[in-house]
């Protein structure tokens, strides 16, 4: 009765079981995987953010594919004065009601049933069934670290077939946290060129880069067809908003059918509704509180976890510049799911283990960095006892 595409592993993984049962039997579990802003403890501007959403312009109704003009404005202003992009005209906006919506407008876009995009690996694991939905095969593309993560060229050549439509990059890559650097846009960009294919910039995270320097987005990128993901729910850390856009840079001759496809492609759904985009200029406004809060709370619980690794030898942090995680190595005594269920049981404390982020091999935890403070410091301390 239902399509292939659905045929999904429905049973619960061993640490969704582990988890029930330790919270079953009444045990507080101390839960360092948090990626939910509004669970952490942030003050938000409640009586600001409530209000936008009653906007009086809300009760008519103007179906523009793209979205509204006055919230494509208000984005294309963020990106004018947090990443210095110039030129960027709201008509090269489309809004979406979450960046997975923009990924899936995009693959519409770009790919035939059974068409590949490659990803990196490691990253975000909502690619799979995002791509499961629009029947897109994912290619894995490796990062590797070495004093820092790398895009691997040689690699990216290796798996690129005449079936590619586009390269993904995660800018900065959740969990590694690292950003793609300029020279490395400019080898992507030959790349996409060569190949003739696009490039897909996921750059929620790009506002938290830990040296609080304002990073450059590829919003800007001109050489070859770009389309650039992002949202209040981490720039604003608004995820209920469900507010975020897709956006088309490029030569002009893949740039405008490209806009055209995909005004098409928004007006079959009309996903925005009306106060929300009303409010859009508000709720990005409130990028600025938020984040200075949520990045307080990173460079804090990051010099916790490096001040009690420097107390032992077995695990250490790999380098990180951006985002809300960390990635812990550990020693290899076990597969990585094995030592989380281990961590839950034992003592309380939730991790996700690296493979679910695709890491190559066992040996890596991953940690948010957005914990209320006294957990994250007693979920680290209790971790490091157990490994
Ligand atoms: C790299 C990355 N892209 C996209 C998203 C999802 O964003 P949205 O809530 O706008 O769909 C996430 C969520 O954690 C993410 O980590």
């Amino acid at each position: 009765m239902f399509s292939d595409r659905s045929s999904w592993k429905l049973t619960r993984n061993r640490l969704t079981e582990a988890l029930e049962e330790v919270r079953s039997s009444g045990a507080r579990v101390l839960d360092l995987t948090i990626s939910n802003p509004t669970r952490v403890g942030l003050r938000y501007d409640e009586g600001l953010i409530l209000q936008s959403l009653a906007s009086p312009q809300a009760m008519d109704y103007d179906p523009q594919p793209k979205g509204l003009l006055t919230a494509r404005e208000a984005v294309a202003a963020y990106y004018r004065r947090e990443h210095d992009v110039r030129g960027l005209d709201p008509e090269q906006l489309v809004l979406t009601t979450s960046t997975s919506e923009g990924y899936s407008f995009v693959f519409r876009l770009l790919c035939n049933p059974g068409d590949e995009l490659l990803v990196p690996k490691p990253s975000y694991p909502l690619f799979e069934f995002l791509a499961d939905l629009q029947d897109v095969k994912l290619v894995p593309y490796p990062l590797i670290y070495d004093h820092g993560w790398q895009m691997d060229f040689p690699s990216l050549q290796k798996v690129v077939t005449e079936r590619t439509r586009g390269v993904v990059v995660v800018h900065p890559n959740n969990p590694t946290g690292s950003f793609v650097h300029p020279n490395e846009q400019e080898s992507l960009n030959r790349f996409c060129h060569e190949h003739r294919l696009a490039l897909i910039a996921d750059e929620v995270f790009l506002d938290y880069s830990h040296d609080r320097a304002g990073q450059h987005s590829f919003a800007s990128n001109q050489n070859v067809l770009t389309f650039t993901l992002s949202g209040v729910s981490k720039i604003s850390a608004l995820p209920q908003m469900k507010v975020a856009w897709i956006a088309a840079s490029g030569p002009a001759s893949d740039v405008e059918p490209a806009l055209a496809r995909l005004e098409i492609i928004a007006d079959t759904y009309l996903s925005m509704n009306a106060p929300i985009q009303w409010a859009t200029p508000a709720l990005l406004d409130q990028r600025k509180s938020i984040q200075r809060q949520l990045l307080d709370r990173v460079l804090s619980n990051l010099a916790e976890l490096d001040r009690q690794l420097a107390g032992q030898k077995t695990c250490q942090r790999l380098h990180v510049e951006a985002g809300w995680y960390a990635v812990v190595r550990v020693p290899v005594t076990q597969t990585d799911e094995e030592l989380a269920v281990a961590l839950l049981r034992r003592k309380s404390v939730l991790v996700h283990p690296g493979h679910f982020y695709d890491f190559p091999s066992d040996g890596y935890l991953v940690l948010s960095l957005i914990t209320a403070r006294d957990d994250f410091s007693e979920g680290v301390k209790r971790l490091l006892e157990a490994v």
